[in-house]
């Protein structure tokens, strides 16, 4: 039996100090639990363009393809805001996307009891808060032809296109209600039907698949009408399955109700592979905070939790999952906080590898 393989893409920015943390939680369940991986490092983002040219390299991008999971820090820098669009650090995150077709993007809002004080909103209405979006990652208005900038007369016109196939609808879809199965069997699909023919397809489709699926109750809610739902009572909401762009915007929504974007992991999922494991990619939320790059200010938590859905999601070990999950759970209710999680009562906020520690220790506690 060979080890199941782990491509691990530091990218930029914070990326490389919060993955440094991931790979020594990753040799504690080698040590540990046995659960050892075959792990390789390679570059994505900025610091790839820098070395060849291009964001992804097409060797990186094959590595990829045959991993079992990939895990992303981040991508991206001020110093590469003037580069052609083509050749920018997000578009190596967008061909990985694409070209692993990741079309199903499971985005947590969890609020931990610990910091259900830094939420913007009253604690009563986000204690406790345990939503997932679903995200379609993979068509939509990203990815929709024809796009582009053109000469329109004496002026530009710039063109993306919303484009939905039913299949694309109904893969997606399924993954939810599959979701939504183990969970507490709720799933609200969100569009703009009233203002979008993708939307009234979408709408269509995703109550086709959901006769598959007699025991989930299905709800729908414009998009807009879900931002305003989303922040004046989100604890309504289970699972939500929404398109690209508004997923894109809807989970960045759900993960402040957390107080904490520093906090929240994300998978992206494929179809099986031959393995039977889901093509897979694993990345927190945030982005690669160049401002605070180095310093060992960042919070490497949502990065750890990434690898905590890696364990659930593409090796079968949901009890080692919920191991690291209580592990980090613990450390908050301990009070530590890097500087990211400080209150107004302020506080001497741990390092990066400080919380990594921590995270260990809690771990070693849990055996
Ligand atoms: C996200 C990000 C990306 C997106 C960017 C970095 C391309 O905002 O993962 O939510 O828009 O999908
Ligand atoms: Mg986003």
């Amino acid at each position: 039996m060979t080890n199941p393989s782990l491509l691990i893409l530091p990218g930029d920015g914070i990326g490389p100090e919060v993955m440094a943390e991931v790979r020594r939680i990753i040799d504690w369940f080698g040590t540990q639990r046995g659960l050892v991986f075959d792990v390789s490092e390679d570059l994505v983002g900025g610091c790839a363009y820098d070395k060849h040219g291009t964001p992804l390299h097409d060797d990186t991008m094959a590595r990829a393809q045959d991993a079992d999971a990939v895990l992303l820090g981040a991508v991206g820098g001020p110093q590469y805001d003037d580069l052609d669009f083509s050749v920018k650090p997000e578009r190596g995150l967008l061909r990985l996307r694409k070209e692993m077709d990741l079309f199903s993007n499971l985005r947590p809002a969890q609020c931990f009891d610990a910091l259900a004080d830094f939420s913007s909103l009253k604690k009563d209405v986000v204690a406790g808060l345990d939503i997932m979006i679903v995200r379609e990652l993979t068509s939509g208005v990203y990815f929709g032809e024809p796009r582009g900038i053109f000469k329109e007369g004496n002026e530009r016109v710039g063109i993306n296109t919303q484009r939905y196939t039913e299949s694309e609808i109904a893969r997606v879809a399924r993954s939810a209600f599959d979701l939504a199965m183990k969970r507490s069997k709720k799933l609200c699909s969100m569009e703009k039907a009233n203002v979008m023919e993708s939307g009234i397809l979408w709408r269509e489709v995703v109550t086709e698949v959901g006769r598959d699926y007699p025991e989930v109750t299905l709800s729908h809610m414009y998009a807009d009408a879900g931002a305003m739902q989303l922040t004046r009572w989100p604890k309504q909401f289970d699972v939500i399955v929404t398109d690209n762009l508004f997923g894109d915007l809807l989970s960045d929504l759900a993960a402040m109700l957390t107080g904490s974007l520093g906090m929240l992991p994300s998978a992206s999922l494929g179809a099986p592979m031959a393995n039977g494991r889901p093509k897979a990619l694993y990345e927190p939320v945030h982005g690669s905070a160049p401002d605070i790059a180095g310093q060992g200010k960042a919070n490497p938590i949502a990065c750890i939790l990434s690898l905590a859905m890696a364990l659930r999601y593409s090796f079968d070990q949901g009890a080692e999952a919920a191991r690291l999950e209580g592990a980090v759970e613990r450390v908050l209710a301990d009070g530590l906080r890097t500087a990211d999680l400080m209150g107004p009562e302020g506080g001497v906020p741990v390092s990066t590898s400080g919380m990594g520690d921590a995270i260990l220790a809690a771990l070693d506690a849990s055996l």
